[in-house]
């Protein structure tokens, strides 16, 4: 099947069983906006309660904050947002549709970088086993024509972003022949800076009102107090900052579902450390992240880290955790040195002194900065597009499963009775009733036990119990797993330590340590 398909899927399936709705669904929907359901808000919470949890409770010179989203407008002026926060925009005049103008021009090189691909791919299958591929991508003269192709194109795109220069963006967009997927033409308009900040306004009456804005990051929350922490908490550099909270951006072209959206969330986490070592601590937590993320279980090939060409205005190194999503490899999390950039700007407009006394060598420095940003939603999509399998089983009949990793599961254990009588009920709920108190529980009584397993099956569930006239004797019941459906008599009294340990968070961060 297509990816593409699959990805439909997916999208259908977050809404049938509660993960993800259309935001203001009765009223068709707000673009690019999206509300959580039953399910999708346990999963989310359990993301969260995994990177809190490495972030703060695993490194002892971390501590979270929780700042507000409204600030000081001065905050985006000093932090360079005001005047850089923005994406080229370019309106067709045919079809009304505004696009990226960078987007139009990267999927272009992607469309070279597919055509290789394919060539690539081709000549394997001709040749089988004696194929050697890097012989073929430096001899094939078809794939070294796209080649080419794409390397002048990137070279001159990204020489046309670092202006940013518009009217060459422009020319490339003709010289390529990009035509618009709509209306099929190049009658495009000029290409103009668009920025990405919602705005709004702070005040009762007319003379006092202030344009303040919605966050488009939560980073600058933690560096404007720094100096609080820093001081309260009595911190040494090296010390980070952690906070999970919902950015604001107004995205031009919100794509793919919950991946570009307009209200989001991130986690971010900034580390402050002594000038100079600020390589040293990017490596560091390159490589924490990445572990963090492959502790999941989804296969080290699903990631691979992509560096930045073009760095960000107060970046000094810069890379990507992209995660393979069914319409391609994406970035998930952004790991920045982001040298002192910020705290000198807000040294500079708040006119307070914003630095760090380091009692060792008895002089003050403004610390420099490695920020780890990740998107809540973003790494939803990613969990469930790998979770997300269909299946044909040994008796021809199909289901759908979210093997979901089981700390993450929304629900943990779903407790059954086979039928809705002779004591059953009763047994199941006393079950629930005691392991509620310790994670996730369920009970369901309706429908065949055929279909609650496959409905449990949907949302991830990892664990259903199911009473039967047996257990009222002897006190055992079916315990059947969600990935194997293998199933096991056990004791009830056995339940709690079976599952507690595998579904419990502090299963993923011991494989951290
Ligand atoms: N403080 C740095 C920063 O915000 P970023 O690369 O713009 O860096 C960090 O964003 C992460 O936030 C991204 O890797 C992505 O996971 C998430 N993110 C950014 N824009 C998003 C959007 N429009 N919708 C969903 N997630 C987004």
């Amino acid at each position: 099947m297509a990816q593409e398909d699959v990805f439909k899927k997916i999208v259908s399936h977050c809404k049938e069983y509660g993960f993800v709705f259309p935001s203001s669904d009765v009223y068709d929907g707000l673009a690019a906006v999206y509300d959580y359901g039953q399910n999708g808000v346990e999963l989310k919470n359990n993301i969260k309660e995994y990177w809190w949890k490495s972030m703060v409770l695993l490194h002892e010179n971390i501590v979270g904050i929780d700042s507000a989203i409204f600030m000081h407008p001065m905050i985006w002026k000093a932090s360079g947002h005001v005047d850089a926060f923005n994406d080229p925009l370019i309106d067709n005049r045919d079809s009304k549709k505004r696009y990226r103008a960078d987007n139009l021009i990267e999927d272009q090189i992607g469309k070279y970088e597919e055509k290789i691909e394919k060539e690539v791919s081709k000549a394997r299958k001709r040749f089988g086993e004696a194929f050697d591929e890097a012989k073929f991508r430096a001899t094939n003269p078809r794939v070294m024509e796209h080649q080419q192709k794409r390397d002048a194109l990137h070279e001159r795109y990204t020489k046309a972003m670092q202006g940013p220069d518009l009217e060459e963006l422009k020319q490339i967009i003709l010289d390529e022949g990009i035509v618009d997927p709509i209306s099929g033409t190049k009658n495009w308009t000029d290409v103009r800076q668009f920025n990405l900040m919602f705005s709004t306004e702070m005040g009762s009456t007319s003379e006092s009102t202030n344009r303040i804005y919605l966050r488009p990051e939560t980073a600058q929350g933690i560096f404007v107090n720094y100096l609080n922490v820093q001081k309260t908490g009595r911190m040494k550099l090296p010390f980070g900052i952690a906070q999970i909270g919902k950015a604001f951006r107004n995205e031009i072209v919100a794509r793919q579902f919950i991946f570009r959206m307009r209200e989001f969330e991130q986690m971010e986490m900034q580390f402050f450390v002594k000038p100079g070592t600020e390589m040293k601590w990017f490596e560091t937590w390159k490589e924490t992240r990445m572990k963090w993320h492959q502790a999941l279980g989804f296969g080290a090939d699903n990631y691979r880290f992509h560096d930045h060409e073009k760095l960000a205005h107060y970046a000094n190194a810069a890379t990507d955790i992209e995660f393979k999503m069914p319409f391609g490899f994406k970035e998930v999390e952004g790991i920045h040195s982001r040298t002192d950039f910020d705290l000198s700007q807000h040294e500079k407009f708040s006119g307070r002194q914003i630095k760090y006394f380091d009692p060792e060598t008895n002089e003050s420095y403004t610390p420099y900065d490695i920020e780890t940003s990740i998107g809540v939603d973003r790494m939803f999509l990613s969990v469930m597009c790998h979770a997300f399998t269909e299946e044909t089983l040994d008796n021809g009949e199909s289901r759908v499963v979210l093997k979901l990793p089981e700390a993450l599961a929304p629900v943990k254990c779903a407790v059954l009775p086979l039928v809705k009588k002779d004591g059953l009920p009763e047994k199941a709920r006393e079950i629930v009733d005691e392991l509620k108190f310790h994670f996730n529980t369920h009970y369901e009584e309706k429908d065949s036990i055929g279909k609650r397993y496959r409905r449990q099956d949907a949302i991830g569930t990892p664990f259903c119990v199911t009473v039967d006239h047996d257990t009222l004797n002897d006190n055992k019941v079916t315990l059947r797993f969600r990935d194997s459906m293998e199933q096991e008599r056990v004791d009830i009294s056995q339940l709690r330590g079976i599952i507690e340990d595998r579904v419990s968070i502090t299963s993923l961060l011991k494989k951290l340590q």
